[in-house]
């Protein structure tokens, strides 16, 4: 079974990778900022209780995104394999998977906060989950998926202020995994800065080293 989470800072390129390396290996993508956004959309209890932690840039209570993923994997889709995009998030979450999951590989995306910014400015992203760069990764048609055909959007917490404040939560709560799972023996690094499809190839040869 070959459970493997992405790591890296937010505008990394984990969602960008996680789509391509699903697509390539079938395994199911699960992204936990994916499942909080659809539940603010639905209105739902737990979507009530992220919004307002979401829209500042912070990090939603483990104990409500611990129950989220222990719930997802445990579904038939993921017996053969996973990909963890988003989760976890800090030591905590990463005991808690410890608890009811193996982790196979861990692949931290890494790329300078200088350049964070101007990802997550010119990034749109759909409903399908498909995700695009007005300037380095653009949809064909004007402001609209290219599998699906809907608007595209700008996520709320991709305006400046709310970036610079999630790149502070990421280096305080998230970089000390680095040195979590490279102790558990899991970690490989990638530079993320490079082109897509560079980095999808570095990601696969970790993946078929396995
Ligand atoms: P989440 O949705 O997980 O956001 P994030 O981790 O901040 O990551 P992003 O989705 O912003 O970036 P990404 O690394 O996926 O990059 P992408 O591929 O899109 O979380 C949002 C919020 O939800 C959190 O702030 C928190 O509140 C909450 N949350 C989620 N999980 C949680 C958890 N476990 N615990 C608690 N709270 C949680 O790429 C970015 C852009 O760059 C795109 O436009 C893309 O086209 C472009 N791009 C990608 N690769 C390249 C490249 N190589 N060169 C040039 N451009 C590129």
């Amino acid at each position: 079974m070959v459970n493997i989470v992405l790591l890296g800072p937010p505008g990394s390129g984990k969602g960008t990778q996680a789509e391509m390396i699903g697509s390539e290996y079938g395994w199911p993508q699960i992204s936990t900022g994916n499942i909080l956004r659809h539940a603010i959309e639905e209105g739902s209890d737990l979507g009530k209780k992220a919004k307002s932690y979401m829209d500042e840039g912070e990090l939603v209570p483990d104990d409500l995104v611990d129950e989220i993923v222990k719930q997802r994997l445990g579904k038939p889709d993921c017996e053969g394999g996973y990909l963890l995009d988003g989760f976890p998030r800090d030591v905590h979450q990463a005991k808690a998977l410890d608890s009811f999951s193996k982790i196979k590989l861990v692949i931290d995306i890494q790329v300078p906060d200088e350049q964070i910014i101007s990802r997550l400015s010119g990034r749109r992203v759909c409903d399908c989950g498909q995700t695009y760069h007005i300037q380095f990764n653009p949809p064909k048609g004007e402001g609209v998926c290219d599998l699906c055909g809907k608007k595209l959007i700008h996520r709320e917490d991709d305006q400046p202020d709310t970036i610079s404040h999630r790149l502070e939560v990421y280096h305080r709560k998230t970089e000390p995994l680095i040195e979590f799972y490279r102790g558990h023996g899991v970690l490989e690094v990638v530079d993320g800065t490079k082109h897509i499809d560079d980095i999808f190839e570095a990601i696969k040869s970790k993946i078929d080293k396995l």
